[in-house]
């Protein structure tokens, strides 16, 4: 077995992996060979001399333009008559079950300091809900109000898989089908030292970490969960992140829209709060619409203003999206999908020379990574829809500060005490108009500020005065 591997590893100059191979028992050793078999060597060798040895250059097109968009308010009756019959065909599609979940829960959350998968942080503020179980009691209560239950498709990784789906089977599930939960594991990459080596992050095994929310695709495809949704007549799926449980788990005027535009993937889109907010930018080039990261939005677009002041880059995304399933399998048709790479330099323990683990201080590896918004110059057509930040984004990246579990409860209870006054309850407010009590409604309850009036209505809820969680 070890001249094979070595055959296999020395065109490409990566026989390091199997320094410590005579070392390793038999399982060992089997687990080490089976994942240098996995790897596409020439394809590695490829993406190493051009992401790792190299830094290269981030090109921006020349004709770069911010994208159009479908604005929050109507413009004029002609859209609000538009919006009104793209909200009726989104519940239509509810009704009909063409519509289904999806949320990628795949990454490290090591911004966030919690040892686990960040779908299992206890979020809610006041029933301390971890979003795993906020997301599955607002597709719950979504699949109830529009009369077809949905499916949610879990993107999960080798780090996190069986720590997700222990946390779902001992939670049962909190309440959802299992079989309408479909976990599925999503890709990885090797960490590739700064000298174009292959790390070993112990000795029978290689350092390998997730390849990035573009791996959702190919994901999608080579577990079957694909081929379910096409037996299931699903078509349509709603695309949202494990850290934001503001999101409108399924949005019946984003779907409405996005399938009477014909658009192949679309999105959701927020003015930014400043030039250099971490949210992916909305542009266009060419005719096609793109996504370009906040670090790689050089910084003279950035801070482009139009004649009125106002940025000409405004269009943030919070990563929510609808995508045709159709869409995803012309994709993925043969097996392959090629998203370009994305490069971060991360500090990735590695097992040395001697065959002592080390701990770096300073990033010494390359991971790559694809994202899945560069799925969206591949679409024929997309179609982006302007939300309100405070009904729809809430990311929960860090503990304290923008972003932050903080910024993100207060967020959570904001929403729900806007709900309840527009329902007629009256709330003790600070001299800034903010709700001066915690209140937190249970989305296994109330969906919506329709759902929010007629449950008021029914429990004859007139007042709060006092922190209360209403479920
Ligand atoms: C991301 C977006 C950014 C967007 C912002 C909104 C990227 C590169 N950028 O930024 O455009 O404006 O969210 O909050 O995503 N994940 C996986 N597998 C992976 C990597 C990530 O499933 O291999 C998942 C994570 O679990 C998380 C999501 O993708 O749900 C986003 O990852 P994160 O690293 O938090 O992205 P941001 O840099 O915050």
């Amino acid at each position: 077995m070890y001249q094979q591997l070595y055959d296999k590893l020395a065109p490409y100059g990566q026989t390091q992996l199997l320094r410590f191979f005579n070392q390793l028992n038999a399982m060992e050793q089997a687990h080490l060979a089976a994942q240098i078999q996995a790897l596409d060597l020439p394809e590695l060798d490829r993406l190493i001399r051009e992401y790792v040895l190299q830094r290269k250059p981030i090109t921006i097109p020349e004709d770069l333009k911010p994208a159009e968009f479908f604005p929050l308010h109507p413009v004029d009756a002609d859209q609000a008559a538009w919006y009104e019959r793209a909200r009726a065909r989104g519940e239509a599609l509810l009704k009909e079950g063409k519509v289904s979940a999806l949320t990628v829960a795949g990454g490290q959350g090591t911004r966030l300091g919690f040892d686990g998968p960040k779908g299992t942080y206890p979020i809610a503020p006041l029933s301390h809900k971890t979003l795993f179980q906020y997301f599955a009691e607002s597709l719950l209560r979504a699949g109830e109000k529009y009369g077809h239950p949905l499916t949610w498709y879990i993107m999960t990784s080798v780090i996190n898989n069986q720590a997700t789906q222990e946390f779902f089977e001992k939670h049962d599930y909190f309440g959802m089908e299992p079989k309408r939960v479909v976990f599925f594991i999503q890709g990885t990459m090797p960490a590739v030292g700064y000298d174009g080596k292959l790390l070993l992050g112990a000795k029978d095994s290689l350092s390998l970490s997730p390849d990035g929310h573009g791996g959702t695709l190919l994901a999608l495809r080579k577990s079957g969960c694909l081929d379910r949704m096409k037996a299931e007549r699903v078509e349509y799926l709603s695309y949202f992140q494990v850290d934001n449980p503001l999101v409108s788990v399924v949005n019946p005027l984003l779907l409405g829209l996005h399938a009477l535009e014909d658009s192949e993937m679309s999105a959701i889109m927020l003015s930014k709060t400043g030039p250099f907010e971490k949210l992916g930018n909305f542009c266009t080039s060419h005719g096609r619409l793109w996504i370009i990261e906040y670090s790689d939005l050089p910084e003279a677009l950035a801070t482009s203003r139009n004649a009125d002041g106002s940025l000409c880059f405004v269009a943030g995304s919070p990563a929510i999206h609808v995508l045709n399933r159709s869409f995803i399998e012309r994709l993925t048709a043969d097996g392959q999908l090629s998203l370009p790479w994305h490069r971060a330099d991360k500090k990735v323990p590695f097992v040395n020379e001697a065959g002592l683990l080390v701990k770096p201080e300073e990033p010494n590896a390359v991971k790559l990574e694809s994202f899945i918004f560069d799925a969206l110059p591949l679409a024929e057509r997309t179609m982006i829809l302007e939300a309100d930040r405070r009904e729809e984004f809430a990311p929960t990246k860090n503990q304290t500060g923008v972003d932050s579990v903080e910024s993100c409860r207060q967020m959570l209870i904001a929403r729900d005490a806007r709900r309840l006054m527009a329902a007629g309850v009256k709330l003790p407010l600070t001299p800034e108009g903010d709700p001066a009590v915690q209140v937190e409604i249970s989305p296994r309850a109330v969906l919506d500020d329709e759902d929010a009036a007629a449950y008021c209505r029914s429990r004859k809820l007139t007042e709060i005065k006092q922190d209360t969680y209403l479920e």
